[in-house]
């Protein structure tokens, strides 16, 4: 697929088929991750593919952050976003989680590495499509959340910065209204 056709037709599929992505497709999706652009080529991108039963120790992972949150377990609010946290993972048959594992050798910029880990992130959704794969690109509190970081044994100056959530589509879905790009310029030439 040429390259301005897949930027252009790449949309976030939120359902999938409960059907399992073969390894080799996974590896290629974190291939591409690994090629985007990074300051003094630190390579801040660390990548966890979980599926299976890997994707109940993510949902208690995300079940105990709203507990320790203090949202009410026992109220019926607080029974239906644990239920929704605990079903979560189990949207895709594989989710890649993408984290920054941030350099600091007193060079390199934090919104750097996070920056060249967001690029990593969008050559892997643009690699998915290409693929013939859906992905969808989540956060969501539990995302930013410091037990998540425990759950992955990154360090606190590290992130994680996106759930890919992967599978073979099962819905079709219109592109978002866009504003032109021409509103969002300025051309600066004098
Ligand atoms: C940093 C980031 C975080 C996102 N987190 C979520 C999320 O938690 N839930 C969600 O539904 N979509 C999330 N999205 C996806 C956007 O909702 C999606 O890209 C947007 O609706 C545009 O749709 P498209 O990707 O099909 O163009 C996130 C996107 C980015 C860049």
């Amino acid at each position: 697929m040429e390259v301005l056709e897949a930027i252009k037709t790449r949309r976030s599929i939120g359902k999938v088929k409960d059907e399992m992505v073969p390894k080799g497709l996974i590896k290629k999706v974190i291939e591409a991750g690994i090629w985007a652009p990074n300051r003094y080529l630190t390579e801040p991108w660390r990548f966890f593919v979980i599926s299976g039963e890997g994707r109940n120790s993510l949902a208690r992972a995300m079940e105990d952050i709203v507990i320790q949150s203090g949202v009410d377990v026992e109220s019926e609010e607080g029974k239906k976003k644990l239920e929704k946290e605990r079903s979560k993972p189990f949207r895709a048959p594989v989710i890649i989680t993408v984290a920054a594992e941030v350099t600091e050798n007193g060079k390199a910029l934090r919104i750097e590495e996070l920056g060249a880990v967001y690029a990593a992130v969008e050559n892997m959704l643009l690699a998915a499509h290409g693929l013939g794969l859906a992905a969808y690109w989540k956060t969501g509190n539990a995302c930013y959340a410091p037990q998540m970081k425990e759950f992955f044994g990154l360090k606190e100056k590290d992130e994680v910065l996106a759930f890919i959530y992967l599978g073979y589509a099962d819905m079709e879905k219109n592109p978002p209204h866009k504003r032109p790009a021409a509103e969002l310029t300025k051309w600066i030439d004098k």
